[in-house]
């Protein structure tokens, strides 16, 4: 198979959909790359590097497009991708397509096979192609908060972890999945207070299984979620369910109560947020205050850490591009469910009941539409 890498276009996106460690492996499977003119080297990754490992270099992404069969990439294509996607052509990228109509319609209308990262499964339920993602947003989420509380970006002017003789600052975690553990992780090591809140009881003795007296971890409710946040000086919001958009967690009443100075960092962004008064902000703009809450909700953090990302995502996307591209979508599909779980929108239907859903679109069964 033709599989064609284009240069990311998203702002301050540095990521690239393979490095050139995985185009040796692709070419090894036997297959052809084209990788677009400097898609890596932002990160370090040159056209020279590409071509010894067997690819070869397309001049503009338009060339990429119209001769790959599949496009691997990192974030959802943009319009102006969306416009050369051709009929049939597989995209392998992220897609968040819950919190996108536009895009949505935009893949309908181009006929293509979209198979999202974030919505492949695995066998105990979670998100392989998400995790590394969320590992790094996770542990990012704290650089990020502990940075807006400096008094010159808005903050509080706390020092998370205290000195001696000064309290440390205090961090509440929404979600103690991939990101919520990791973005622990980091809070905890810094000196924080740390507490996550969950709902799911499982997740919860697990949280207090690895960080034991460290953090506390427990249950989500309405009170625990009110108490928390107004005493926080970080809060994180890291919920997921599944393909669906975030539930508003933090109210805008609540915002309004807490703590002037406070940060509130939404990894959860790219899902619509989870927090009711975040709206989407990029690399270049990371912040706004709203009534005295900086909020922080980059869609693309690991953006930020491009080259350990783009090597991260690599790690667990490989074996479902080889499979894809050595067997064909309808065969990699049909003989893996997990991989099948992926499969969001083709040939102008939408195969993930979530998103669907989400967007008031047809749902089609995507065993029966392959
Ligand atoms: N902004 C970014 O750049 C970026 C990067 C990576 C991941 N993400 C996003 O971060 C979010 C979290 O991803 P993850 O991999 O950690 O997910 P995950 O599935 O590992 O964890 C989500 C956790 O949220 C919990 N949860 C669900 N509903 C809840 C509720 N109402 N109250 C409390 N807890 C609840 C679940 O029990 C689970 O433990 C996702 O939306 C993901 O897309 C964003």
């Amino acid at each position: 198979m033709l599989i064609g890498i284009p240069k990311e276009i998203k702002d301050h996106e540095y990521r690239v959909g393979a490095t050139p460690a995985g185009v040796r492996e692709l070419v090894n499977a036997g297959h052809k790359v084209l990788v677009q003119k400097d898609a890596g080297s932002a990160i370090d990754f040159s056209d020279d590097q590409y071509v010894k490992a067997g690819a070869k270099i397309a001049a503009n992404a338009k060339e990429v497009y119209a001769k790959a069969e599949m496009i691997l990439k990192v974030k959802e294509p943009q319009k102006s991708e969306c416009d050369i996607i051709r009929k049939g052509q597989i995209i392998f990228s992220y897609l968040h397509l819950a919190a996108e109509p536009h895009l949505t319609k935009m893949l309908i209308k181009s006929g293509c096979v979209a198979i999202a990262f974030e919505t492949v499964t695995a066998n105990d339920r979670s998100l392989p192609l998400l995790a590394p993602m969320s590992e790094v947003a996770g542990k990012l989420s704290i650089q990020a908060g502990a940075t807006a509380l400096q008094k010159a970006n808005g903050g509080r002017g706390i020092l998370l972890g205290g000195v001696p003789g000064v309290a440390r600052g205090k961090v509440l975690i929404l979600g103690g999945g991939v990101s919520g553990t990791n973005a622990a992780k980091v809070a905890i090591g810094m000196g924080a207070e740390v507490v996550i809140l969950d709902k799911s009881l499982s997740r919860i003795r697990y949280l207090c299984d690895i960080f034991g007296n460290s953090a506390e971890a427990l249950y989500a409710s309405l009170e625990n979620i009110e108490k928390y946040a107004l005493e926080a000086d970080v809060i994180v919001g890291a919920v997921l369910i599944p393909g669906a958009a975030a539930p508003k967690l933090i109210t805008a009443k609540m915002v309004k109560k807490m703590k002037k100075g406070a940060v509130m960092v939404d990894i959860s962004i790219d899902q619509g947020g989870c927090f009711e008064t975040s709206k989407p902000t990029s690399h270049s703009n990371p912040t706004y205050v709203l009534d005295g809450i900086v909020h922080y909700c980059v869609t693309n953090m690991p953006g930020a850490t491009a080259r350990t990302s783009t090597q991260a995502l690599e790690n667990s996307t490989l074996p479902f591009s080889l499979a894809l591209a050595t067997k064909g979508y309808k065969k990699a599909m049909s003989d893996d469910k997990h991989l099948l779980a992926g499969l969001n929108v083709i040939d102008g239907k939408v195969t993930y009941k979530a998103v669907a859903e989400a967007l008031g679109l047809k749902f089609f069964d995507a065993e029966k539409v392959i």
